[in-house]
């Protein structure tokens, strides 16, 4: 994919999915760009969904992953940044797709929902897939 920085967040609920992704993002070698948070004490998934949203917006990551207990309120608060198409996936499927028909720029994961297996394999799709445009990129436009 172009572009090597990604920005990655989370709250309570997907610290230790993070953690894992932020090693793998690593071993890929891509630059992380971690907003926190930084342990399993309880915080506020919006802070971090918007903190990863505004990397988004100011360009200095090109995409983002974040994740709490679902990866749904993080997801609300990054899909509230115009910038940002944020899909929350359980599959390694959904997240190609989310790529190829939507072009999401920020991947949303539970981490008190899917395995880490599944996550990295959402991570790998989310990374490699790209947007198929055509049909798809006037849908994009009308969101
Ligand atoms: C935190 O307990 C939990 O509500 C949060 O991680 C997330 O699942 C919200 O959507």
């Amino acid at each position: 994919m172009p572009g090597k920085t990604i920005a990655l967040g989370c709250d309570h609920g997907g610290f230790k999915l993070k953690s894992v992704l932020k090693e793998a993002l690593e071993k890929k070698g891509y630059t992380v760009l971690d907003v926190g948070a930084n342990s399993g004490a309880s915080v506020d998934y919006p802070d971090f969904g918007h903190a990863v949203a505004k990397l988004i917006e100011e360009g200095k990551a090109t995409r983002g992953v974040i994740v709490c207990g679902t990866g749904i309120g993080i997801s609300l608060a990054a899909n509230r940044h115009p910038a940002v198409r944020a899909a929350v996936c359980t599959s390694g499927l959904m997240a190609r797709l989310a790529r190829a028909h939507n072009d999401a720029n920020v991947l949303a994961l539970g981490g008190r929902i899917i395995g880490v297996e599944t996550a990295l394999d959402c991570l790998e799709e989310f990374l490699n897939t790209p947007f198929e445009g055509g049909r798809h990129a006037a849908r994009v436009e009308k969101i």
